[in-house]
C-alpha cells in the first residue's frame, strides 16, 4: 500500500531535517541566509550559506510529503481516526514550523524562539512516527477485514 511507504518517507526526511537543523544550529550558521523565504541569491543554492538553504529545501520537501500522507489518510477507507488525527496534526505542525522559521529568522535567531522550533520540531517527528506506525498497521490487515 502506498500509504505506508509515503508515511514512511515522511519519517526518514523530517529526520534528516532535523538533524540538519540540530547542525545549523550548534555551527552557527542560523543566519547565513539573512533573507526568507528565498536566500539573497534565489532559488539557487550559494556556498556561503549551502547548509541553510538545505534545510529550507529539505523544509519544502518534508512539508508536501506530510501534507500529502495527511490527505492519503482521509482518502484511505482502512484509516481509523488515530491515524486521521496523527496526520492532520503532524500537518498542522509542519505549517506553524515553517511559519516559525521564518519568524526566526525574522528575530535573528531569539532564543525562546529557536527552543520553540526545536520543541514543536519533536512533536512533529512524534506525530510522524505515530502515522507510520498506523500505516504499517492498516497494511498488515488481513484482506477480509477491509471488506
Ligand atoms: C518542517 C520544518 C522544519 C523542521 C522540522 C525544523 C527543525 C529544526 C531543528 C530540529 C533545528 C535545531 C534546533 C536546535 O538545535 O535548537 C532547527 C534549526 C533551525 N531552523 Fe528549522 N526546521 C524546519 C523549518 C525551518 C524553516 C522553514 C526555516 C527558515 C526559513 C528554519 C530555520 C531554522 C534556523 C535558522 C535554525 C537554526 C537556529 C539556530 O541557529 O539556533 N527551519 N530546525
Amino acid at each position: 500500500m502506498a500509504l505506508k511507504y509515503l508515511a514512511l518517507t515522511s519519517l526518514i526526511v523530517l529526520y534528516s531535517l532535523m538533524f540538519i537543523g540540530g547542525y545549523v544550529s550548534s555551527a552557527g550558521l542560523g543566519l547565513t541566509c539573512p533573507e526568507w523565504p528565498l536566500c539573497p541569491n534565489g532559488v539557487l543554492p550559494n556556498e556561503k550559506y549551502f547548509i541553510e538553504w538545505t534545510h529550507r529545501l529539505i523544509a519544502v520537501t518534508t512539508a508536501t510529503l506530510v501534507i500529502a500522507t495527511a490527505i492519503g489518510s482521509w482518502l484511505n477507507r482502512n484509516a481509523g481516526r488515530k491515524m486521521k488525527f496523527t496526520s492532520t496534526f503532524a500537518a498542522t505542525l509542519v505549517v506553524t514550523q515553517i511559519t516559525l522559521g521564518a519568524i526566526v529568522i525574522n528575530l535573528k535567531l531569539h532564543a525562546v524562539l529557536v527552543a520553540i522550533h526545536l520543541g514543536v520540531g519533536i512533536l512533529l517527528f512524534s506525530m510522524v512516527l505515530l502515522t507510520a506506525l498506523f500505516a504499517f498497521r492498516i497494511a498488515k490487515k488481513p484482506i477480509e477485514s477491509m471488506l
